[in-house]
């Protein structure tokens, strides 16, 4: 019985595995579980029994749903950091900002690289190894080239990574040349790396990683997964996520269906995808019922890792918006770093991009979309110290066009103990 084949989305060919990632239509390709299979060897209970593991492959996050991940990577195939297995954390100050009383954050910051992109690396990676692939490359904002960097060092193959010129987080960059990257600078967008980095990798015969590769998004899936199991397989009423490339957002729809038809859930959980205003293609696609993408040109926003006008994946993250009955909404800037700060002060901490699921849930709210009363999860993408420059110049008043509605200035002092009571307010 084939465990899994893979199809164009467009027009449904078959395609066998291998390092390709579109069907001579264009389409883009998917993996295309078969249920038969999973029924006969998958069930919740199996999966809540693998929990206690704590050794390889088990004890990912990702590995322990190995048969709906990648059902035909052999153990030798597998390069696993382990990641996944991130928390869930649930805070008065966000309940109260969003006005949510059921509100939790589930922290994909804490993977192993410090971003959810390395729950996709570690399936592509290990299909790049299956394959014997020798050089892999991505194009990136910053996660992606950091997570690849690290998973094909480990792996023992070279990584090539595209990104934008002087338009990536230092956190992300510092960590693609630390962990051995041949780094190429795109005088450009990521939109332009995105596309040259095809071109070269379909010319040069190496293995792409970008989320256009069908094993990034059975990978990334695993945070559904994960986080129905942390809620003891019952779906929440939302889940809010930031969407750049899209490629998360088709994870959790294509998740979700699996679950569904395996009969895991019930109920389908609503996905709503949250752009920036000034990064916002598929926004707008949606608030007009557009048939096609209405590109952006040239994207701008200071969530530089959803700082893109063409994401690749819109087509199945639109699927996946309709499959959960959800809805895409924009953010602006502004509305992110306060979500930011908020999240910040809250212990919890994020990267600016993932403050646009918090900022999205706030405004859900505030349009009725979402009930005082439902249960609803913000995914958290990417760890605080991956951009340290954002929140610093937020909290020093330094950003243009942003106000520090929640800044929190250092103050400098004389180095005497009256100094320090003046400034805690203690009179002597
Ligand atoms: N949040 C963070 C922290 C990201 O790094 C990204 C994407 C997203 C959200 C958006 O996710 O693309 O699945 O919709 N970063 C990619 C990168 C593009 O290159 O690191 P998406």
């Amino acid at each position: 019985m084939e465990k899994a084949t893979i199809q164009c989305i467009d027009c449904g060919r078959a395609h066998s595995p291998g390092a390709l990632y579109r069907c001579e239509c264009g389409g883009l390709l998917e993996v295309v579980p078969n249920m038969e299979y999973l029924r006969e060897n998958v069930s919740c209970g199996l999966f809540d029994s693998r929990l206690r593991l704590r050794n390889p492959p088990y004890g990912s996050g990702v590995w322990r749903f190995r048969e709906l991940v990648h059902p035909f990577a052999g153990d030798e195939d597998i390069v696993s950091r382990p990641e996944g297995n991130t928390n869930l954390y649930r805070h008065k100050k966000v309940s109260s900002y969003t006005v949510i009383d059921d509100i939790c954050l589930k922290h994909e910051g804490e993977n192993p690289t410090g971003s959810f992109k390395d729950r996709g690396m570690t399936v592509g990676m290990s299909e790049a190894k299956r394959l014997g692939m020798k050089q892999v490359a991505c194009a990136s904002t910053g996660n992606t080239s950091a997570s690849m960097a690290a998973y094909a060092s480990m792996a023992g193959l070279k990584p090539i990574v595209f990104i934008p010129d002087g338009e990536i987080a230092f956190g992300k960059l510092s960590q693609a040349l630390a962990y051995g990257a041949q780094v190429i600078q795109i005088k450009g967008n990521f939109d332009d790396a995105m596309s040259l980095v095809q071109e070269s990798s379909n010319a040069l015969g190496i293995y792409l990683l970008n989320s256009i590769n069908p094993w990034r998004v059975e990978g990334q899936k695993s945070i559904m997964f994960e986080l129905i199991q942390q809620f003891s397989w019952e779906s929440p009423d939302w889940v809010i996520v930031p969407a750049g490339n899209l490629g998360n957002t088709s994870a959790f729809g294509k998740a979700l269906f699996e679950m569904k038809e395996l009969g895991f859930i019930e109920k389908i959980p609503k996905i709503a995808a949250i752009q920036a205003t000034g990064a916002n293609p598929f926004y707008s696609m949606w608030a007009k019922k557009a048939g096609e993408l209405p590109a952006v040109q040239h994207p701008k926003t200071i969530a530089t890792a959803i700082k893109i006008g063409n994401p690749v994946s819109w087509k199945k993250a639109m699927k996946a918006i309709k499959y959960t009955k959800g809805l895409v909404e924009e953010v602006t800037d502004q509305e992110i770093m306060d979500a930011k700060a908020m999240i910040d002060a809250s212990g919890i901490g994020c990267e600016p991009a993932s403050a646009a699921s918090v900022a999205g849930a706030k405004k859900l709210r505030e349009k009725g979309a979402i009930d005082k009363k439902d249960r609803v999860v913000c995914i958290i993408t990417g760890n605080i110290l991956k951009d340290p420059d954002a929140t610093i110049n937020y909290h020093l008043g330094r950003l243009e066009h942003i106000k520090s509605t929640y800044g929190n200035k250092p103050v400098v002092i004389e180095p005497n103990l009256g100094s320090v009571k003046k400034v805690l307010s203690i009179s002597s």
